[in-house]
């Protein structure tokens, strides 16, 4: 009998008693284990081989679970952190423990509940003490997770309550696979019995082939259409950048234009020119990314006359009865260069004539461009985030107008519950931060900030009508509107490919 080569190299792994595993057929033969299932089904067709099916599940770790197989337990960073600094003999500050322990965020509190449910010693208000008989090397949780970095496990092998308890922090997680059989019918045996040869076949007609008549002596190789394949991932936009295209067809959709501007700017146009006095915190060089070279934007580029209004703006305010900061002004300090902390700096060039020229009421602009900040990174905080800009500029604005845009907006996202919270910016007044519910986790999660410009903002500016504002965060739409928890998922080093290859943003 002749067969294709992989059909006699399969047949030849095969036994009668015992079946083999498809994978370590491909491992001895060299061959894809597709290739190697592909063969095996032919050859059941023919009635030589038996294929058969099972599920296999597997204790694997996740990705938080690695990383704690590779670190140690959060728990246990904070037994060391506060058995280094003595808490073993009388309390100490919590705080004073966590710091040394390295532990970050979300972390702490993992590090606080697990401490307490495994008996580490107490926490009692603010104060932690531990017991310095217990013993890290015998925690059979991380015991678990070491022995996951090496070997998938089969969870029937492990405590039941061990795995649960892993599985709730997220750790671990049973992964569920196919594992293919095969064994030789009797008349897979009678056929090797008999003799098995290789049979040459043509992959692919050539004009050779064509031209030479061979065609006619060789045998094709047949195409398994029922064989399975590799998953071939396409290429598909960023789910992010769907959503950013979805929210401009909304805001265009609604009558407003895009704004463009650069992404270093000097605090003249960042801070100074919102009216957002020289001393404020947010000023410090903690939360901002300051540029080291060019540190200032030449004199030149700033306009002489706005330096000027904006400065007066700061000493004395605006208007007859004016109240300013009554602090000193600095323009070496204006000018210094830094990562735009948010897109208003766009909406200050576009008012004050900069961008576009004088605009005359009414006006709509957006953008949806990404601004910089130093937090510190969580589920809903990265370094960097794209902040939907905007601003109407009309005669008469009310707050009425602000929520009407919000909701209108919102809307169109199947967000119908944005809560408003009156709140404090030193360039608008009134104010207020937006609120909505995240779909999966029922947190009130803050999704943006607004307001009406102060006159202190906009007279420096030379506008005259009235100008509502704001900066909403597409990350939290986007988790709101796709039910992510976790904006790492979505982008960042840690991304998951899995949801961003079947999330679909489409409304
Ligand atoms: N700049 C604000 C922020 O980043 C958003 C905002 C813009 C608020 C315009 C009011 C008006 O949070």
């Amino acid at each position: 009998m002749k067969l294709p080569e992989t059909q006699v190299a399969v047949l030849e792994a095969a036994s009668a008693d015992d079946p083999t595993p498809v994978e370590r057929i491909a491992e001895e033969t060299g061959e894809q284990a597709q290739a190697v299932a592909g063969a095996a089904f032919e050859l059941e067709e023919q009635g030589l081989l038996a294929v058969t099916e099972r599920t296999e599940a597997d204790l694997v770790l996740t990705q938080e679970g690695e990383q704690y197989a590779f670190e140690g337990l959060p728990e246990h960073s904070l037994w060391v952190g506060a058995l280094s600094g003595g808490a073993d003999e009388e309390p100490m500050e919590l705080g004073k423990a966590i710091g040394p322990a390295g532990l970050q965020g979300e972390q702490v509190d993992i590090a606080l509940s697990n401490f307490a449910r495994k008996g580490m010693g107490t926490i009692d208000s603010g104060t932690i003490t531990v017991d310095p008989e217990f013993d890290p090397d015998s925690d059979s949780e991380s015991d678990l997770l070491k022995r996951l970095q090496d070997e998938a496990v089969d969870p029937d092998e492990v405590d039941e309550e061990l795995v649960a308890a892993l599985e709730r922090r997220g750790l671990v997680e049973v992964e569920e696979s196919t594992v293919r059989e095969v064994a030789l019918t009797d008349e897979g045996v009678t056929a090797m019995m008999e003799g098995v040869d290789v049979a040459e076949t043509v992959g692919q007609v050539t004009p050779e082939l064509l031209t030479s008549g061979e065609w006619e002596e060789v045998e094709f190789a047949e195409y398994n259409v029922q064989a399975d394949a590799e998953t071939v991932h396409g290429g598909k936009p960023h789910a992010l950048r769907e959503m950013s295209e979805r929210v401009k067809d909304v805001l265009v959709g609604m009558g407003f234009q895009e704004m463009q501007g650069p992404h270093v700017d000097a605090d003249f146009f960042i801070n100074d020119c919102l009216f957002m006095p020289q001393d404020h915190p947010a000023r410090n060089h903690w939360d901002r990314f300051a540029l080291e070279e060019p540190a200032q934007m030449d004199r030149e580029n700033l306009p002489p006359d706005l330096v000027d209004r904006v400065e007066a703006a700061h000493r004395d305010g605006v208007g007859p009865d004016g109240e300013g900061y009554h602090s000193p002004w600095d323009e070496d300090f204006a000018r210094a260069l830094a990562l735009r902390g948010h897109t208003t700096n766009l909406s200050v060039r576009h008012l004050a004539g900069l961008a576009e020229g004088d605009l005359e009421p009414p006006q709509r602009y957006f953008s949806i461009e990404k601004a910089y900040r130093n937090d510190t990174l969580d589920s809903t905080h990265l370094l960097e985030f794209f902040q939907i800009e905007g601003w109407v500029m009309a005669e008469d604005l009310s707050v009425r107008d602000l929520m009407g845009t919000f909701t209108e907006f919102y809307e169109q996202f199947g967000i119908t519950d944005v809560q408003f919270k009156p709140h404090y910016n030193p360039y608008t007044e009134p104010s207020f931060e937006l609120f909505g519910r995240h779909p999966e986790t029922g947190e009130l999660i803050e999704i943006g900030n607004s307001g009406i410009f102060r006159p202190e903002m906009l007279e420096p500016l030379g506008v005259e009508a009235d100008v509502m504002a704001w900066g909403l965060a597409l990350e939290r739409l986007f988790m709101l509107a796709t039910g992510a928890e976790d904006i790492r998922d979505v982008h960042g080093t840690l991304v998951d490919l899995d949801f961003l290859r079947n999330e679909e943003v489409v409304y």
